[in-house]
């Protein structure tokens, strides 16, 4: 190696097709590639980036941070896991059914990793109540991460194709059907697990009281209600959680994306205590989950969630955005938009192939965006968008629309 590497992406697997843009530097809503052209980032790293790119504060917890211990493993305590799981815990905690207990949180590093979990714990309290082989309720469409057991739930062809064979206890309903849900409902049930609005779908907000019916569901059946808030948490819909829209609580919700601050991932599973407390010694954990760094960013993160500012901003933000959309909708610039707070999902008309034909006709006007599913947009920025800077990246949309 003589320092002049060319770059030929032999050596890297292709499991993503990204968009033909090479990012060299992030600050806020706006990235550099590397030949210097600026783009608006209205993906947010799958709502990774709540806080935009580099939050000082984020990022001033992380160096701090890096300067004193940055990773202890379970092994041994950390000064940081402890007020990390009460900081998080009194953040989230008035959202959850904490009837006759309180809440507790359980660290790991991914999504995916915190789904697992959840699916761990509903199935120990299932097998602690007699039930041999305990099933859990899924949606339709969901999306809950990529590993062996979380694709074996999903319904995308794609995701699963030649991962089998699949883990058992699943039942599938159409999402936003809650007679199907107790439908689907038996002695051998201990969950539902869904998305608050989907999001991986095309954010699919779901038919009004849809929540509160699935928290009666659950209730009536004596089992429990676990909401995946990895992307739809965190202030992204306009609320710490999404579930709060509808002021359900549920019992355990997953977290992730946002908790690392866009720094490093940080998951976890918060809610009952005593359906948590399954988790004795030995019987469940990870190397890196509640290290001090993971846990520095993530305290940072709950103290930017505190005040509440940052929510009642993605709301104030959220409804000019769907405003916005919808006047889009109205000159049949787009066919459809579905949203919550900061977060929509838009359909394009026939005019548009696919959704990545628009979305590199938008890297071209300067704006990220991500195609899901065919012909839908997702549109997440960052929370911390200036209203100038979402109305720049709503005028390069509509002025990109208009070309057809
Ligand atoms: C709702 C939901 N759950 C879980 C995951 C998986 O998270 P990760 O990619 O960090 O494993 C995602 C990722 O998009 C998600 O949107």
């Amino acid at each position: 190696m003589d320092g002049t590497h060319v770059e030929t992406r032999d050596h890297l697997v292709h499991n993503y097709a990204p968009l033909p843009v090479t990012v060299a530097h992030g600050e806020g809503s706006w990235v550099t590639d590397t030949d210097g052209r600026r783009y608006l980032d209205l993906l947010s790293g799958y709502s990774a980036l709540n806080f935009g790119h580099r939050h000082p504060t984020l990022v001033a917890a992380a160096v701090e941070q890096l300067g004193r211990v940055t990773l202890t493993s379970r092994a041994f305590d950390n000064d940081q896991l402890g007020p990390f799981a009460d900081e998080l815990c009194a953040l989230v905690g008035d959202s959850l059914a904490l009837e006759g207990t309180h809440a507790a949180m359980l660290p790991m590093n991914t999504g995916a990793e915190a789904v697992e979990t959840a699916v761990k714990a509903v199935r120990k309290w299932g097998h602690r109540r007699g039930i041999a082989e305990p099933t859990i309720i899924v949606a339709r469409d969901n999306f809950h991460g990529r590993t062996t057991t979380v694709v074996s739930f999903s319904t995308d062809d794609e995701a699963r194709e030649g991962y089998g064979p699949f883990t058992p206890g699943f039942r599938v309903v159409p999402y936003g059907d809650a007679e199907a849900v107790a439908a689907a409902v038996d002695e051998t049930t201990v969950a539902v697990l869904m998305e608050p609005i989907q999001g991986e779908a095309g954010v699919v907000v779901p038919p009004p009281g849809f929540w509160a019916s699935l928290r009666t569901v659950c209730d009536d059946a004596g089992i429990l209600l676990v909401a995946d808030e990895i992307q739809s948490g965190l202030g992204r819909t306009g609320t710490t959680l999404a579930c709060e829209l509808w002021n359900v609580r549920p019992d355990l919700v997953t977290l992730g994306k946002a908790l690392g601050g866009g720094i490093l991932p940080v998951s976890a599973v918060v809610g009952r205590s005593d359906v948590l407390d399954v988790f004795t010694p030995g019987t469940h954990g990870s190397t890196f989950g509640g290290n001090p760094l993971a846990c520095a960013v993530g305290r940072a993160v709950v103290r930017l969630l505190d005040t509440g500012e940052v929510q009642e901003r993605a709301a104030e933000l959220g409804d000019h955005l769907q405003l916005r959309l919808d006047e889009m909708v109205e000159s049949e610039l787009l066919t459809e938009v579905r949203g919550a707070g900061l977060w929509a999902g838009v359909d394009l008309p026939p005019t548009w192939e696919s959704g990545r034909e628009l979305c590199l006709a938008l890297r071209d006007a300067g704006v990220l965006a991500k195609d899901t599913h065919g012909t839908t947009i997702r549109l997440a920025p960052p929370l911390t968008i200036t209203l100038d800077d979402l109305d720049l990246g709503l005028d390069r949309l509509r002025d990109v629309l208009a070309t057809r």
